[in-house]
């Protein structure tokens, strides 16, 4: 689809110009040019729309929302996890019109795909939670707001269509508990996702390389990175520099203190079973919990009464020695019937359909709207879904399939 000229940055795209008739008053018809942009003739791919982002990120910027851990082994493993599973291609199955409706834990979505947590959203572009939101309600996907965004729940919610996701990273004290639950639902979260596999900190050694310290600081480093993204930097110093503003409410003598750590004293990043069941019961609605990549774990989590599993390794920035989601995706469809969410590592439509051969019944991503959202400002996330709807659309023709759901362990060799 034509999206239309935005600013003299955008000339850098694909930049058509169409000279639209006008017909005046007077009946003579002046020619006045229009100036549009084919997002879908330069970006093609989500790989598209991350070689652009990171030209336009400040490098230690990049590193934060690109890297793993360690060796990025994880990330690795997430990606060749995917690229090994393959499809027969369906053939002589007459016409099949694709269907991407999704009923996912009560809710019906349009697309079979959404938003997952990612904190810090505004570093890559102000206001970044918000957008993703409304992008997100627009296209009728879920999305999900992180414990530690720069954005609050009370700003966001509605936006959600008051039915949001709400990740949390678990507080220590019981009243913030108590308030950051109540706070999530009046402001329209009615799911509640508990992160569960950041017990410690990750060393996160590419970020460090490029420069972040703990707490932020303006280095002179930084301060070059900065200049050399003109762009980023000018809307940085329109907006400000983002914080956690979720937690500011309950800042309170920490202020002087190292933020970083007054974070980790505020959310208790390794809860134990008695707080899933804490929490399980003073959340009313859908209860997920995002980190799983252990089959054992499944029935356990499902006799504590949670509704979804998310199967995740944190898109490899936990823990570098961690399996390639889709590897444990498949032990764990097969050691529990609960539903399934898969992330990680998606590159397009295809991989989308993987995931669900495999055995979710859900799939978020998390990088890939941040990569669509600074390439190509607030356009960018319609611009992503459109990407993944065309090719789903192509590549469930192939396989003869209404949905990707309807492809589970079918046609598939590895
Ligand atoms: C920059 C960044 C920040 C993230 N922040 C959070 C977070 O606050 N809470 C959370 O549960 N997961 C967080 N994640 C993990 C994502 O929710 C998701 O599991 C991961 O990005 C999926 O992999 P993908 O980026 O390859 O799609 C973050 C990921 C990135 C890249």
């Amino acid at each position: 689809m034509a999206q239309k000229f935005k600013s003299s940055e955008d000339l850098k795209c694909n930049v058509q110009i169409f000279w639209k008739p006008e017909i005046s008053l007077d009946k003579t018809i002046p020619l006045t040019p229009y100036i549009y942009m084919d997002f879908h003739a330069k970006y093609m791919t989500i790989s598209d729309l991350q070689a652009r982002a990171k030209k336009r990120l400040p490098h230690f910027t990049w590193e934060f929302l690109h890297s793993g851990t360690g060796d990025d082994g994880s990330v690795d493993r997430n990606r060749s996890a995917l690229d090994r599973v393959g499809f027969y291609p369906s053939i002589l199955h007459g016409e099949v019109a694709p269907n991407l409706r999704t009923e996912f834990l009560g809710q019906s979505y349009d697309l079979p795909f959404g938003v997952a947590p990612v904190g810090h959203s505004g570093l890559f572009w102000p206001g970044a939670e918000a957008i993703l939101a409304q992008s997100a309600l627009t296209a009728g996907v879920p999305y999900s707001l992180s414990t530690v965004a720069t954005m609050t729940p009370e700003e966001v919610g509605s936006l959600t269509g008051n039915r949001g996701w709400f990740q949390l990273y678990p507080p220590r004290d019981e009243e913030i508990r108590r308030d950051l639950l109540a706070r999530a639902k009046g402001s329209g979260f009615e799911t509640l996702i508990l992160t569960v596999d950041v017990p410690v900190a990750s060393r996160r050694e590419r970020q460090v390389r490029g420069g972040l310290t703990q707490p932020p600081r303006v280095t002179p480093r930084i301060f070059w990175q900065c200049l050399r993204t003109p762009s980023w930097s000018l809307r940085r110093a329109q907006a400000g520099m983002p914080h956690m503003k979720t937690l500011d409410k309950y800042s309170g003598d920490f202020e002087s203190r190292d933020p970083t750590a007054h974070i980790g004293y505020l959310l208790r990043t390794a809860p134990g079973w008695d707080y899933l069941h804490w929490l399980r019961d003073h959340w009313q609605g859908p209860l997920i919990v995002k980190g799983v990549l252990n089959p054992k774990d499944a029935p356990k989590l499902e006799a504590a009464g949670v509704d979804a599993l998310w199967v995740s390794n944190h898109g490899g920035r936990q823990f570098a020695g961690a399996p390639g989601t889709a590897d444990a995706l498949a032990q764990i469809r097969k050691a529990s019937s609960l539903p399934l969410i898969y992330d990680g590592a998606i590159e397009g439509g295809l991989d989308i359909i993987r995931a669900y051969a495999l055995g979710a019944d859900f799939v978020m991503m998390g990088r890939a709207w941040h990569y669509a959202l600074t390439a190509l400002g607030p356009e960018g996330p319609k611009h992503l879904t459109e990407i993944l709807q065309r090719d789903l659309v192509s590549n469930l023709g192939q396989l003869g399939a209404q949905h990707p759901k309807d492809l589970r362990g079918k046609h598939l060799f590895f």
